[in-house]
């Protein structure tokens, strides 16, 4: 056998309040990809980021080639050839592709010339060795998520890694991009590479992996061959019990149409003469590839992006919604997919999240009531079963997938009557996953009206009543339950 190219021994890291890894152990041979699973919270991105020096742990031991660390930080773990893809890719927005090649992997001296036409083209040599086509002058903050990943891998790549750590680079991309990632790291794996992948998505996992891992309250539960191990025993031994159906949708009655769209555009963002409606108790899919406008109707909807023609009608009166305020104030919530940028705010506690897309409803005499906002908050904690030592902990620190139903709780607390949802289940593990599922039919059934956007086929035609397919900013179809297959949304998306 193969000595390992990496080794953690009984790992142990606490956080104010959190034991986040009690006992864990892991070990990646080279060649291999190691697949690391485990529900939300169960300690993932701890253990790597204690590989990486990003964190240091309490006790234990790590074996990089051989030799057991006696510390280890960021340059350290650089220079043993440890290089990581985080949950959130962390480029510098306002440099372009090639200087953010060039950054990781130059030392540049102050007084030193640089050699703009070679960095361009060592850019350009590690983009397409990490499977991308992505122009070198491009800026950064302009990239698309899966383009930023392929930047991330070329920096991997350019820095000789030896190892390479992915903390769920498959969270945000379609089917197409995850086969091509797959490609990549298929590549990586036949030079020698050993490959950590962390994925809440149970089909990648006998896709990529040789063998997984699996944690479980920052436990190591055990280690498997992840071609033989069957998907159900997997999320036993995830879960620690089995988990009920996957879809639980159920019919519920249809009322009046709480939302409609009439040949709408936004030309700011791309949305063109759109035409759609949602009733109460009803779900409506929106699928597309990324990039095909799902979002962007949504943030028309919102008044994000307000539509520039066109009618929208809430609950059957003609409306025009220029602010997010004004969304609100006609029962609308929105959850977006980059919990960053409009779910959440980072720094502030959960409980403040929770109560801020409406302070009124927590406030006396214009003050925020800390009590009511408190109870709000634990509702909603005990609800989607979010994982946190208390409502007053700074939601930075909560896992990303809490962070993922902190957001979802923010919007709920405003008891929409029309609720938007990008991704609702992105980054969320397959128990949280069917609760969001379940509660989402809960609140059809109380007669809310959701669009669903969402880029998992299966997910689409598991929850959607009807199903609207986007391409290229307009609609290129919609299809009932009924007549609803994954072929045909694919050449609805591509047409
Ligand atoms: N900086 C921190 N401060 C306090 N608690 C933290 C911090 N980082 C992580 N935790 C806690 O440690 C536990 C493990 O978190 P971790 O991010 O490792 O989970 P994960 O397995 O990666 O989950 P996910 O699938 O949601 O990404 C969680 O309970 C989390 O709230
Ligand atoms: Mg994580």
């Amino acid at each position: 056998m193969t000595a390992p190219v990496l080794e953690a021994r009984s790992i142990r890291k606490g956080f104010a309040g959190v034991q986040a890894l009690k006992d864990v152990s892991f070990e990646l041979r080279p060649g291999e990809v190691h697949a690391l699973i485990g529900e939300n919270g169960a300690g993932k991105s701890t253990l790597i980021k204690i590989m990486t020096g990003a964190l240091e742990a309490d006790s234990g031991t790590l074996t990089v080639f051989g030799k057991q660390l006696r510390r280890n930080d960021p340059s350290i773990a650089r220079a043993l050839g440890i290089a990581a893809i985080y949950q959130q890719p962390s480029l510098f927005e306002h440099l372009s592709v090639a200087e953010n090649i060039a950054w990781a992997l130059e030392t540049v001296r102050p007084w030193q010339k640089i050699h703009w036409k070679a960095r361009k083209r060592r850019a350009l040599e590690l983009l397409q060795r990490a499977g991308g086509t992505i122009d070198p002058d491009r800026v950064a903050g302009s990239l698309s998520m899966p383009e930023q990943q392929i930047v991330e891998i070329a920096k991997a790549i350019g820095s000789d890694a030896k190892i390479l750590i992915t903390d769920e680079p498959t969270a945000s991309l379609t089917d197409r991009e995850v086969e091509r990632l797959f490609v990549v790291l298929r590549t990586l794996r036949a030079q020698g590479l050993g490959i950590i992948f962390i994925s809440h998505r149970l089909e990648e996992i006998s896709a990529i992996a040789d063998r997984v891992t699996i944690l479980r309250d920052g436990e190591t539960i055990g280690t498997r061959n992840a071609r033989e191990v069957r998907r159900e025993e997997l999320i036993e031994l995830m879960v620690g019990r089995p988990i009920a159906s996957v879809f639980p949708k159920r019919e519920v009655a249809l009322g009046e149409t709480a939302l409609e769209l009439r040949n709408v555009s936004s030309r700011t963002a791309g949305v063109h003469d759109v035409s759609l409606s949602v009733r109460c108790g009803e779900i409506l899919g929106l699928a597309g590839l990324i990039g095909s406008g799902r979002t962007q109707v949504a943030e028309t909807i919102f008044g994000l992006t307000p539509a520039d023609a066109g009618e929208i009608l809430v609950r059957g009166k003609s409306i025009r919604i220029p602010s997010p305020a004004r969304a609100i104030q006609l029962g609308i919530g929105y959850v977006p997919e980059d919990r960053r940028e409009h779910g959440i705010i980072l720094e502030m506690p959960v409980a403040a999240n929770t109560s801020l897309a409406d302070v009124s409803r927590v406030s006396r005499w214009g003050w925020i009531d800390q009590g009511r906002e408190n109870e709000l908050a634990e509702r909603y904690i005990h609800r989607l079963r979010i994982k946190t030592p208390s409502a007053q902990i700074t939601t930075g620190a909560l896992s990303g997938g809490n962070q993922q139903k902190v957001a979802l709780a923010r919007w709920l607390a405003i008891e929409p009557k029309i609720l938007i949802l990008d991704e609702p289940t992105q980054g969320v593990d397959v128990g949280s996953k069917s609760e969001i599922h379940s509660l989402m039919v809960d609140l059809a059934e109380q007669g809310l009206a959701i669009i669903m956007i969402s880029s998992e086929l299966p997910e689409i035609l598991g929850m959607s009543d009807r199903i609207a397919v986007m391409h290229a900013g307009r609609i290129s179809g919609i299809l009932s339950r009924q007549e609803a297959t994954q072929q045909k949304i694919l050449s609805l998306a591509l047409s």
